[in-house]
């Protein structure tokens, strides 16, 4: 089954009996390795405790569009744009009719209309009222919009009746959630990210390094994962989990990641340098702590090897996409990066920002090659890494 891992989910219950169903909902999508933060609606409050879904999801369950802590918390908005989906299991037939209609007079019709993530419904009801015409109708409505629908199944229904209108298993709606994020975009291809912060030992206890926390490098590694792609990563310093690439392998120096990455790349058919490798490194480290004096102490740094140069200048080299890391003259130094090292395209990131960049869950950047250059907002790290994923194979794949 597809991986969840890092995936942001807020799961819509509404009100049908199936609503009973949604903490294992959680849980399995939560084995998976996702994130789930719960939306109850007043009618599916009638069938499951909120308690009951904050103890499963160990999150706080969202029910009231104007409960004014919780907007200070986390507001509708930010929920919406906090999720990478949104699933409403179960659906009733009045939480469909509110979806078609673009009603937001409650929190999850309001979190639908004001997020851009993919949405996907498993109806639960009644067969009679599954069959009726102005659900079904609903029902196309929505899928021509783009929604996902995770069919009902057939049987025994809670009233007695026999019929189509059960809520899908568990266990088939988190496979439909993980489907939604594969596709076969990267089929066959071999992608080596670099990512994370290079250590330089100054002695065994202190080292040169900065912030970079792997995260916007992991989550392109998702979304080159997801796309069908074979990747390698050279790892760093970092703070975030490890996905299941092909193949992974530990840099700490920036040598160690020069040596690495020369190692692999031979066969790989885009390289993507997101590691924030050291510029220098110490001359001669010191095997044993330096002790304290009441002398000036002077560290000697030597420039260490720029690896993204090194493999734009292969003979035979991969697509080369780079970082730019600035904190001032953005676009001129970034623009100035893209041609002095030779690679085919360079992402800017303000790293000045408090708000996103290193160490943040966030991220805003510029995609920029010699054609131009695409803002892409500020959005979640695992979005902006699909995004840029989807931009790299429209333009050098299509
Ligand atoms: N990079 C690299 N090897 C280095 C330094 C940088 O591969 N020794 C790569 C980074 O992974 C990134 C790009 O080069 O993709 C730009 O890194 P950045 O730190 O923004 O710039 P530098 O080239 O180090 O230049 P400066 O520090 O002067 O901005």
């Amino acid at each position: 089954m597809s991986r969840l891992t890092n995936k942001r989910i807020v799961l819509g219950v509404s009100g049908s009996i199936a609503a009973y169903k949604a903490p294992d909902i959680v849980r399995r999508l939560q084995d998976l390795g996702a994130e789930v933060r719960v939306i109850l609606t007043q009618g599916g409050a009638q069938f499951i405790t909120e308690l009951s879904l904050q103890v499963t999801s160990k999150n706080k369950v969202y029910h009231n569009l104007w409960d004014k802590e919780a907007e200070l918390s986390m507001g509708h908005i930010e929920l919406a744009k906090w999720a990478d989906v949104i699933l409403i299991a179960p659906a009733s037939a009045n939480t469909l009719a509110n979806l078609t209609a673009g009603k937001a007079n409650d929190l999850l019709g309001s979190v639908v209309l004001a997020s851009d993530a993919p949405i996907l419904i498993a109806p639960a009801m009644n067969q009679q009222m599954y069959n009726a015409t102005s659900v079904k109708d609903n029902l196309t409505t929505l899928k021509q919009r783009g929604v996902q629908i995770i069919n009902p199944e057939h049987g025994v229904q809670a009233c007695g009746d026999i019929g189509e209108g059960r809520l899908a298993e568990s266990d088939e709606i988190a496979k439909q959630v993980g489907l939604m994020f594969q596709s076969n975009k990267l089929n066959g291809k071999k992608v080596l990210i670099t990512l994370g912060a290079t250590i330089e030992a100054i002695d065994p206890v202190r080292y040169l390094s900065n912030h970079s926390s792997g995260k916007m490098g992991m989550a392109l590694a998702d979304a080159c994962i997801e796309s069908g792609a074979q990747v390698t990563l050279i790892i760093g310093n970092i703070s975030t989990p490890i996905s299941e690439p092909s193949k992974q392998i530990s840099a700490i120096s920036a040598e160690q990641m020069y040596q690495a990455v020369m190692e692999n790349i031979d066969d790989q058919d885009i390289f993507i340098a997101c590691a924030a490798v050291s510029d220098y490194s110490i001359k001669n480290p010191k095997n044993h702590k330096i002790k304290k004096s009441d002398q000036t102490l002077t560290i000697t740094l030597t420039p260490s090897k720029d690896v993204l140069k090194a493999v734009c200048n292969l003979p035979q080299k991969p697509l080369c996409i780079g970082f730019a890391a600035e904190t001032q003259n953005l676009l001129k130094n970034a623009r100035n990066k893209l041609k002095n090292k030779g690679c085919d395209a360079i992402i800017l990131n303000d790293v000045s920002k408090d708000d996103f960049g290193f160490k943040s869950d966030e991220n805003e950047v510029i995609f920029i090659d010699q054609k131009g250059s695409l803002k892409l907002a500020k959005n979640s790290k695992q979005k902006l890494g699909r995004k840029i994923i989807e931009i790299i194979v429209d333009k050098f794949y299509k």
